[in-house]
């Protein structure tokens, strides 16, 4: 296997293209059934014509050019003329509707960094070969379809072509959810853990485990819960809540969403106090979210910003402690912290106009209690 790989890099580049024939997620089914199922659940198989948030955004931004393409339809054989705006996607084309497809993840070579977002660099495939698929198995097996070959960058930098950081044209961030010295190890030990059952189905070299491709994260309640912890206590007349990130990237990484406390005082069952009385967004220290300007003029959708507005936000791994005055707060009242996530700000409703408009819908991600005692 490893002749054949250095044997690739060393035939004449004319050999080689980067076109090379595609497979596409359900030919992977064939062999690697139980990867595919929890892959189809995930959101990278998500794309343009079945996430109608992103759709929606993606379309006000422009109606002729697909910007969105590089990260979110990574694998279209048209990438260049769809970010120009000379084609539009496609959805009976297989390179468009299978979003970041399992080809597209496992034939990166290489991550470049970049100031605007990082590029994902390809493998050349040899023409008259099967394609070679990267990943971390120790010796693994060939089949009829594709080589194997465990490329030792693969682990380290495959999440960050795509999750490290975006800027628009006007060199403002949109997003960083990574630093520059991280790499995707953490991101594949919390959203890849291992599972039961081998790589592929006939598990020949008995591994029993694989990594799980469900990606999971703000949709399932299991994460949401391993999101922040919630330490609840008190001061005189004051209510202080710390809260913890547990995770090696920000709260908030999306525009469109809002984390944000909702927290209640009770005596004897009575609400006795609230952090806000109809908005969560007037509690500006328990509201977790990004704003972006144009001219000073607030804007929803970040592609034309040309600054930053409010931002709050809980970096990677940060405590960050807030403080409410509570007058007579005494020993025996009971304090419910709630954290709750918006997958899409009300605001986006107004702006796009969403079948789906349970996307502002608040979902719990964590609750606590507490009872004061001096
Ligand atoms: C540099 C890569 C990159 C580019 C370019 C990019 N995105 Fe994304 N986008 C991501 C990543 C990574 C995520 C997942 C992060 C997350 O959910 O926090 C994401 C998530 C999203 C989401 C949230 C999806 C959901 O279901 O909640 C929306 C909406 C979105 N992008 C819209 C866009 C639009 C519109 C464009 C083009 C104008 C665009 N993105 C361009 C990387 C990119
Ligand atoms: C005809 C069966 C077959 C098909 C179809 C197939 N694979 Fe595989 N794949 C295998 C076998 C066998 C192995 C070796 C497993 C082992 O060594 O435990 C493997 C290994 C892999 C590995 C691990 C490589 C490494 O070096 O760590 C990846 C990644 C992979 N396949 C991805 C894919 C993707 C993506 C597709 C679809 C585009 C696909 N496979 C289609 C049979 C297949
Ligand atoms: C080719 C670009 C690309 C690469 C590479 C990539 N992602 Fe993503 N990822 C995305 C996009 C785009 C989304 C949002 C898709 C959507 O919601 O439409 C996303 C979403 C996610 C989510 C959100 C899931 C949820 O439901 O909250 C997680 C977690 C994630 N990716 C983890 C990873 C990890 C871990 C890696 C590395 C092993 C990785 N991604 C590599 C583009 C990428
Ligand atoms: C210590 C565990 C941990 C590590 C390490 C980690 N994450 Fe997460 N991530 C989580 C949890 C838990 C959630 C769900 C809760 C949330 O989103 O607040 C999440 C959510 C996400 C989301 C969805 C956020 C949203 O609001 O849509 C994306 C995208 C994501 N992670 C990508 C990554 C990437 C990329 C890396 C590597 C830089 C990474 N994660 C590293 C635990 C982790
Ligand atoms: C977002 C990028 C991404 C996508 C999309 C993706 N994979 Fe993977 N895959 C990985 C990473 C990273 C690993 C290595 C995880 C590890 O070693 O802990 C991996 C590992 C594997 C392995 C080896 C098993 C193991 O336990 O290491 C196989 C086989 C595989 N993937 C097949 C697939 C198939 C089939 C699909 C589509 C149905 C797919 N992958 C989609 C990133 C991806």
């Amino acid at each position: 296997m490893r002749a054949l790989f250095l044997l690739l890099f060393i035939l004449p580049l004319s050999l080689f293209s980067a076109k090379a024939k595609y497979l596409d997620n359900h030919s992977c089914n064939e062999c690697h059934e139980k990867i595919y199922e929890e892959y189809q659940s995930s959101s990278h198989s998500s794309s343009y014509f079945t996430n109608e948030l992103h759709r929606k955004i993606a379309d006000t931004v422009s109606t002729e050019e697909y910007v969105c393409a590089t990260c979110h339809m990574p694998m279209a054989d048209n990438l260049k003329d769809l970010i120009s705006g000379k084609a539009r996607p496609k959805k009976s084309n297989k390179t468009h509707s299978d979003g970041v497809s399992c080809f597209f993840c496992h034939t990166i070579a290489y991550v470049k960094k970049s100031h605007e977002f990082n590029i994902n660099i390809k493998a050349r495939q040899a023409e008259r070969y099967k394609p070679t698929i990267y990943g971390r198995l120790n010796n693994p097996d060939d089949s009829d379809k594709h080589s194997s070959t465990n490329n030792p960058i693969y682990g380290k930098m495959v999440c960050m072509g795509c999750h490290s950081h975006k800027k628009n044209d006007n060199n403002v961030t949109i997003f960083r959810a990574m630093d520059d010295k991280q790499d995707s190890g953490g991101c594949i030990k919390c959203h890849m853990p291992e599972v039961e059952g081998g790589a592929e189905k006939m598990d020949k070299r008995a591994r029993g485990r694989h990594a799980s491709h469900k990606f999971l994260g703000i949709h399932n309640k299991e994460m949401r819960e391993k999101s922040v912890d919630i330490n609840i206590s008190s001061e005189r007349d004051k209510l202080i809540i710390a809260l913890t990130n547990k995770m090696d990237h920000p709260l908030i990484i999306q525009a469109a969403r809002v984390k944000y406390l909702d927290i209640k005082v009770l005596r004897d069952d009575k609400i006795i106090w609230k952090n806000f009385d109809k908005n969560p967004s007037e509690d500006v220290q328990g509201y977790f979210a990004l704003s972006f300007k144009n001219h000073g003029k607030k804007i929803l959708i970040p592609a034309t910003a040309t600054e930053r507005g409010v931002i709050n936000n809980l970096g990677a791994r940060e405590t960050k402690t807030v403080t409410y005055s509570v007058e007579g707060l005494k020993e025996g009242d009971k304090v419910e912290v709630s954290l709750y996530v918006q997958l899409a700000k009300d605001d986006c409703l107004k702006v796009i106009d969403l079948k789906e408009s349970t996307l502002n819908k608040p979902i719990l991600m964590k609750k606590y209690e507490s009872v004061l005692h001096k």
